[in-house]
């Protein structure tokens, strides 16, 4: 559902983990057509979506300065001008740099069926990110940006010298920003506290009063930041997926992984549950699946596998292997099947299934050719670096840091490069809101967070939700990054409740899936599990309204995922 063929929608690719497209929306040509203004006029974009330009100020302590841009998108509500109409809900998808447009234009409808008819379903690509202007990119061009590489493997025990070399390539890239950004100085106005503003000003130009808010990961520091500036304006908030926004303004990245491990133990466990036949990587106990990955990792570590497909070829070496299991943990119904068949196969030395879970097409340069505006992965650092305290670690300082993240979970190596990613961000004025994290708001926070969630731990959930009175915290039995990584009827319900009548669940609540991760084949086309398990699971004890939700929850799962790194 992403932008150019095969990248998955608003996953933002490049620094961290990308992820594959399987249907990207084809219609990005739209936006230079389009007019900007300071009233939302809707145009036919897309499929069955609508688009329009809005136009916000650069600096909001400059308000008739210069202006930016912001790339809208809605599916609207068939039951507008009824007296069952209740608004838009805004949606965002995470990043830092996820793009809105690419969700809707991607999941827009889904998403619109599983809030119920009454909700125009609106996003946005924040300043800076995709299709909005001007853009956070530090490459005067997209073959430059192709040719310095992506950062998207960068894994610290990769090779010996690995966090040395993300460390200077960082300087590097600071230095590149440093640039850009003194020939065009915008970078500084890419930061959450104007987005969310942004945000209120959409609230507006829909002639509403207060905002109605589905945020996830990154979307959850939008959110937050929000309800802490805006505290009376706050309808609805679902914030899912929680990161701690305190950690994440002090740039420290640092306790991310609490649940990782575990999210990792999910795909040993659910393979031996799965048995042979729905775990092709399965072996007659967790700890032998366990046993078995890492004789495959210690093996490919010395010998890479090389893949060639129609579309590209690379090698599966040990960072790839790496940060593709890695990304599997945010969307494991999707991507535990498809990494089983891939593990399996790399076994008997062919690596083609597991290359292609994060495979992207050659760039082919149209040199000369002006490219149609394409979303672009710079503004996940510019956004996090712009946002958070200025750091200047050494690579002594970052040694200590990387071993406190490994002791939480051996996935530090492939997170940590967040944090060095910001070691030369330029020097900024930092004057914008960076907490404290509390509000009384107008109607109370509801924070969802997964038992096993690869990133965003419940414990940030938890500690968020102290800052907020009145808002409470459901949890959702899963692995996966956001409720939506996981079928759940019962999450769902809650969801709906809270958007539609403002119900809060009971504290302590703790909603079950409705299947295992591994209750189907993998589907021939890759996109997740056809889920014949669930079906009759369903079947058996649930209401025709559950079924309809559990086919919902199925096409959406098919449809959306989170960027990484959150
Ligand atoms: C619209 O949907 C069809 C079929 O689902 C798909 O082939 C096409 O690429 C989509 N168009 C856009 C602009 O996304
Ligand atoms: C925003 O505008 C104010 C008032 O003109 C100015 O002092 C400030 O430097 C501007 N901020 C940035 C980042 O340019
Ligand atoms: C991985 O790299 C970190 C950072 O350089 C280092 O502290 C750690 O010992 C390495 N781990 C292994 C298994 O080599
Ligand atoms: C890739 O090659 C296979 C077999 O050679 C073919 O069936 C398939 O259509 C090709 N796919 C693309 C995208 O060209
Ligand atoms: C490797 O696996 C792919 C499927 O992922 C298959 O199409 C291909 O034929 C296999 N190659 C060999 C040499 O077996
Ligand atoms: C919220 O309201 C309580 C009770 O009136 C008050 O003690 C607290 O300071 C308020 N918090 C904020 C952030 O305004
Ligand atoms: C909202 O409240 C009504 C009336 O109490 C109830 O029937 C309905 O199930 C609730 N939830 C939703 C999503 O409408
Ligand atoms: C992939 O296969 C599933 C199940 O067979 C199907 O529901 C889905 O529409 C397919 N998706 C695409 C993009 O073809």
């Amino acid at each position: 559902m992403l932008h150019h063929k095969t990248l998955i929608g608003f996953i933002s690719l490049g620094i961290a983990l990308p992820t594959l497209a399987q249907d990207p929306p084809q219609d990005g040509g739209i936006w230079d057509q389009l007019e900007t203004s300071t009233e939302l006029k809707w145009t036919d974009c897309y499929n069955n979506s609508q688009c329009s330009r809005f136009q916000v100020p650069l600096n909001y302590s400059n308000p008739d300065g210069e202006t930016a841009s912001i790339a809208m998108i809605r599916v609207p509500s068939p039951l507008a001008g009824t007296d069952q109409y209740r608004g838009p809900i805004l949606l965002n998808p995470g990043g830092p740099g996820g793009s809105g447009v690419e969700l809707v234009a991607g999941a827009g409808e889904v998403l619109s069926q599983l809030l119920g008819p009454r909700f125009d379903v609106v996003s946005f690509d924040p300043r800076g990110v995709g299709f909005s202007t001007p853009r956070a990119s530090f490459f005067p061009t997209e073959a430059q940006r192709q040719l310095w590489g992506s950062p998207a493997f960068d894994v610290i025990n990769a090779t010996s010298d690995g966090l040395a070399r993300i460390w200077a390539r960082a300087q590097i890239t600071g230095a590149l920003a440093a640039q850009q950004d003194q020939k065009t100085p915008l970078f500084e106005h890419f930061n959450t506290e104007n987005t969310a503003r942004d945000m209120l000003r959409m609230v507006e130009a829909h002639e509403e009063e207060k905002l109605q808010y589905w945020g996830f990961s990154y979307g959850t520091v939008l959110g937050a930041t929000f309800a802490s500036l805006f505290p009376d304006r706050v309808e609805r908030l679902v914030l899912d997926g929680v990161v701690d926004s305190e950690n994440y303004f002090a740039t420290l990245w640092s306790n991310n992984l609490l649940d990782s491990d575990k999210a990792m133990q999910t795909f040993f466990d659910g393979c031996f549950e799965g048995g042979p036949d729905l775990c092709p990587f399965y072996e007659p106990s967790p700890k032998a699946i366990e046993r078995k990955l890492d004789e495959l990792t210690r093996s490919i570590f010395l010998r890479p596998v090389p893949v060639m497909t129609n579309i590209s070829y690379g090698l599966v070496d040990y960072a790839r292997l790496r940060a593709t299991i890695a990304q599997s943990f945010y969307s494991p119904y999707s991507d535990f099947p498809r990494l089983a068949r891939g593990l399996a196969d790399l076994v008997h030395g062919n690596g083609t299934a597991l290359y292609q879970m994060l495979e992207m097409p050659v760039f082919d340069c149209s040199c000369g050719t002006p490219v149609p505006l394409q979303p672009i992965t710079d503004a996940r650092i510019v956004i996090s670096c712009t946002d958070g305290q200025e750091i200047r670690d050494t690579v002594d300082d970052l040694e200590i840091y990387v071993r406190k993240l490994l002791r939480q979970s051996q996935w530090g190596e492939v997170w940590a490069t967040f944090r060095i990613a910001c070691t030369a961000w330029p020097n900024q004025a930092k004057r914008h809101f960076r907490g404290p994290f509390v509000g009384n708001t107008s109607h109370p926070i509801l924070w969802i967070g997964n038992t096993a969630d690869p990133v965003t731990p419940i414990a940030s959930a938890h500690k968020m939700a102290q800052g907020y009175p009145g808002s409470v915290v459901l949890t959702q039995d899963s692995s996966g990054h956001s409720s939506i990584a996981a079928p759940s009827t019962c999450t769902t319900r809650y969801v709906r409740d809270y958007f539609v009548n403002g119900t809060m669940p009971a504290e302590g609540i703790v909603c079950p899936v409705i299947a295992p991760v591994f209750s189907g084949q993998p589907s021939s086309n890759g996109t997740g599990v056809d889920g014949p398990r669930i079906a009759r699971e369903l079947a058996n004890k649930e209401t025709e309204d559950d079924q309809e939700i559990a086919r919902v929850l199925q096409r959406l799962r098919e449809k959306f995922r989170v960027p990484s790194p959150f």
